[in-house]
């Protein structure tokens, strides 16, 4: 196994915890603005969010450099890689919803910069990075994170 791929792992494995936590930050924040009617502040909304947005663009990053350093690649040549649940978690599932969960938290943030009232400006972000983290966890490789 590359040292190298084992950084980029390493790497990966721990940024999606801050990537997780900043992401939940930033939906709790956008509901809880939109609910309560607050305003849309530069100092707190804009930053969370766009934290998350930078976060999260780091991750994908990661991941993009880590599909192809796994060993877990090679599956594609030597086949089975959609008959094997794990491998097609890892070489499918994961890397296809979160390439969509990330183009939906990026249009999120497109779209609140768009709208000039508080409360859609919050809307935007609670749907589409709400709708990016749950598909984020719906794929994420569990059993090998947290072994
Ligand atoms: C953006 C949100 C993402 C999150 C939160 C995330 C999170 C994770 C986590 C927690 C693991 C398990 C790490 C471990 O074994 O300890 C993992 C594995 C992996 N991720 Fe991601 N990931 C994301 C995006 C991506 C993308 C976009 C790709 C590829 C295009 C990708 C490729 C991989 C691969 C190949 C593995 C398995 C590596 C191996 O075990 O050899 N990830 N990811």
């Amino acid at each position: 196994m590359s040292s190298a791929y084992s950084v980029v792992n390493t790497l990966h494995s721990y940024w999606a915890y801050f990537t997780l936590i900043i992401l939940v930050i930033a939906v709790l924040n956008a509901l809880t603005g939109y609910f309560k009617n607050k305003d849309f502040t530069m100092a707190k909304d804009l930053r969370v969010s766009l934290f998350a947005l930078i976060f999260t663009h780091i991750q994908l990053l990661l991941g993009l450099v880590l599909y192809f350093m796994t060993p877990r690649f090679d599956a594609w040549q030597t086949g089975g890689v959609m008959g094997d649940s794990l491998l097609r978690l890892i070489l499918v599932e994961h890397p296809v919803t979160n390439l969509i969960a990330v183009a939906l938290i990026t249009i999120g943030w497109s779209k609140h910069k768009k709208e000039v009232s508080s409360k859609r400006k919050f809307g935007k972000i609670a749907l589409f990075y709400g709708i990016g983290l749950v598909l984020i966890l719906l794929r994420i490789p569990y059993d090998i994170w947290l072994a």
